[in-house]
């Protein structure tokens, strides 16, 4: 795995280019990512570029033995390019415009503003595609960043109501009968006359929903897909990428990724815990290492969208400026995080930033550097880490142990209709990887579409929309399976299916979901004995429960080597379930103390200690004697 940073040439003095480079490359980095937000430096005004700063910042990394991402500037349109088309900012589900003064303010539907993306990557392309220093390139940044994937704008209704035609063959009955439209009289008369879904007086209809969720991820696919295609005619033998972000499923992720050579992602474990859905214990628990899966988890997700290449674009050095709360990370951790990235498999690991800058919206982000120049904490680390990189040496890594199996459009169910207050589909999927991970076990995170067969145990957490093809391939493999609650509850138009859920997994599996409960806290303590279940349902079957629920309510049904899982129970009841599974499987289980996590390639195992204490492994696992060095938050 190779090291790098994100650099802003464009912010610093051209007097300490050259500088900045000798000390990247004596820190042991090899790759710096340029450019992505320099709009309005290479095209200051509309039609003139200037080139010549870029030329030479290019050419002072290189000379410094450092090879160049470079990140297309399309994310940061100039102010010119809004006043020529002001409509093509995007539009919020309130109506209001989301304006020139920071970033991201373009609507991905926006043709005109797609002619211009295009114009400026083909320039860039042609200037410096085939520059010797350039070793990839990054489409924009960050799609879907401050919420910018939805967009209700005039061009995206517009872009909305071509889609809806082509996908109902022009049909506009078609529609309507999918969407159930005779329900409050929605009928529509043509394609013109629908609308995006929000502004609507009570909640619109969750099949208009899911269809505007895949029209606005069908349009970030396609504005990517656009400069990848240019960029792959005027670079070739470049990687194409783009930086993902963690927790976000605005869009399919698999989709995007099938257009890039290399997934990559930006990783910030305290923010991230910080920001999303974690308890106040977690919290403050692991406020300033992470949660022990929060990174692991993107790893494992991200080495599933380009075909297993992927790496860490941004990596977190010291503390954010845009969580609630923002702590510095315990000594150690900027090391352990970069080396939990090559244990899972990481091409390179790039922090973000190189030195931390004294102007605008950032000024409270910390870099490698301080604002001064002087080496930060995370330079340290970094240093310490191109260490320990070459001293474990490559790694060959060839297993493959559980399947996860992961759908962006079912997350997009789940939000249309969640039936029960903070019922997301990704806290779900991460309770379940981290119950496996509890036990040991490698994961790999994979679309329902990819290849599993070769998995030695496959794990859907929820595919509210089950088809028979997945059903067949599923049942033709022998390995232990477990599909969880809402499975097949849907069909592709988001109506409940004839034969009710689990829809066609019910010719593999005998059993009926006839009705389902979301539970408040509290609530399955009361009534089942049972700690934190928030979703229940209610099985027909003649099939005997594997598993129960403590009061004798069945929660697991099998049949042959598949399980049906009736509920959305604690990662505790899950860890007993998996670990049956695995034993079935006769996968090599290590139960875990809490904060440890392992991943094992196969030429080395790697130990990761997120709490604060000192952990004696050979108590946990034999062969642990041979380790070299174990890496937590303080050694
Ligand atoms: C990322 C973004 C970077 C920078 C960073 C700060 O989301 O790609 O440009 O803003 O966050 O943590």
């Amino acid at each position: 795995m190779k090291l790098g940073c994100c650099y802003y040439p464009e912010h610093w003095p051209e007097e300490i280019w050259a500088d900045d480079a000798q000390r990247m490359a004596e820190m042991g980095l090899e790759l710096v990512r340029i450019g992505e937000f320099s709009w309005s430096r290479i095209e200051p005004e509309p039609g003139q570029y200037d080139w010549d700063w870029l030329d030479r910042a290019i050419d002072t990394l290189s000379q410094a033995g450092l090879k160049v991402i470079l990140g297309t500037p399309t994310a940061t349109p100039p102010k010119w390019l809004v006043d020529q088309m002001p409509d093509m900012i995007a539009i919020d589900a309130s109506g209001n415009a989301r304006k020139f003064g920071s970033r991201r303010h373009y609507c991905f539907s926006h043709r005109p503003y797609r002619d211009e993306c295009a114009r400026i990557v083909t320039a860039m392309a042609e200037r410096f595609g085939k520059h010797p220093a350039i070793s990839a390139w990054q489409t924009d940044n960050e799609y879907g960043c401050h919420e910018t994937t939805i967009s209700y704008s005039h061009a995206a209704a517009a872009a909305f109501r071509v889609w809806l035609a082509q996908k109902y063959d022009d049909d506009v009955q078609r529609l309507n009968a999918a969407w159930g439209n005779v329900f409050w009289s929605m009928e529509y008369r043509s394609f013109d006359e629908i609308d995006p879904p929000n502004l609507t007086v009570t909640e619109a209809n969750p099949s208009h929903v899911l269809d505007y969720r895949r029209f606005a991820s069908d349009e970030v696919v396609s504005f990517n897909r656009l400069q990848a295609e240019i960029l792959r005619a005027h670079s070739p033998g470049r990687d194409i990428t783009h930086n993902f972000m963690g927790f976000v499923t605005d869009f399919d992720h698999h989709d995007v990724g099938a257009d890039c050579d290399v997934a990559t992602w930006d990783s910030y474990p305290l923010g991230f815990l910080e920001q999303f859905w974690f308890t106040d214990d977690e919290k403050n628990r692991y406020a300033r290492q992470g949660h022990p899966d929060i990174a692991a988890f993107h790893h494992d997700l991200y080495r599933g969208c380009s075909n297993g290449r992927w790496a860490v674009m941004e990596q977190q050095p010291g503390p954010v400026n845009w969580a609630r709360y923002n702590p510095a990370p315990l000594p150690g951790m900027v090391r352990l995080w970069t080396l939990e990235a090559m244990a899972h498999g990481a091409e390179f690991c790039s922090f973000f930033r190189w030195r931390q800058a004294p102007i605008a919206q950032e000024q409270m982000h910390a870099g490698l550097l301080r604002p001064d120049s002087v080496e930060d904490q995370g330079g340290q680390e970094a240093r310490q880490a191109a260490d320990d990189i070459a001293a474990i040496g490559p790694l060959t890594d060839t297993t493959k142990s559980v399947a996860l199996l992961f759908s962006y459009e079912a997350a997009w169910l789940f939000e249309a209709q969640p039936q029960g207050q903070n019922f997301r589909y990704i806290e779900l999927v991460f309770e379940t990887y981290s119950a496996l991970r509890q036990l040991g076990l490698n994961v790999d995170i994979l679309s329902p579409d990819a290849r599993f067969e070769d998995h030695q145990m496959i794990i859907a957490p929820s595919l509210p929309i089950l088809t028979d093809d997945l059903v067949s391939r599923l049942s033709d493999t022998n390995v232990p399976i477990l599909i969880g609650p809402r499975s097949g509850s849907k069909t592709a138009d988001f109506q409940i299916p004839p034969e009710l859920a689990p829809g066609p997994l019910q010719s593999k599996l005998p059993i009926k979901v006839t009705r389902v409960e979301s539970l408040r806290p509290g609530l399955a303590e009361e009534s089942h004995g049972e700690g934190k279940i928030r979703w229940f349902e209610h099985i027909a079957t003649s099939l005997t429960p594997e598993r129960m629920l403590k009061d004798n309510t069945p929660m697991v049904f099998q049949s042959r080597n598949i399980r049906y899982l009736a509920a959305w129970p604690d990662a505790e009841y899950m860890k007993e379930i998996f670990h049956k599974m695995a034993m079935e499987a006769k996968l090599d289980l290590t139960t875990l103390p809490q904060d440890i996590r392992i991943r094992t390639a196969d030429n080395v195992r790697y130990a990761f200690n997120y709490g604060q204490e000192s952990v004696d492994l050979t108590t946990i696992f034999s062969g642990a004697d041979n380790f070299k060095f174990i890496v937590g938050s303080s050694n």
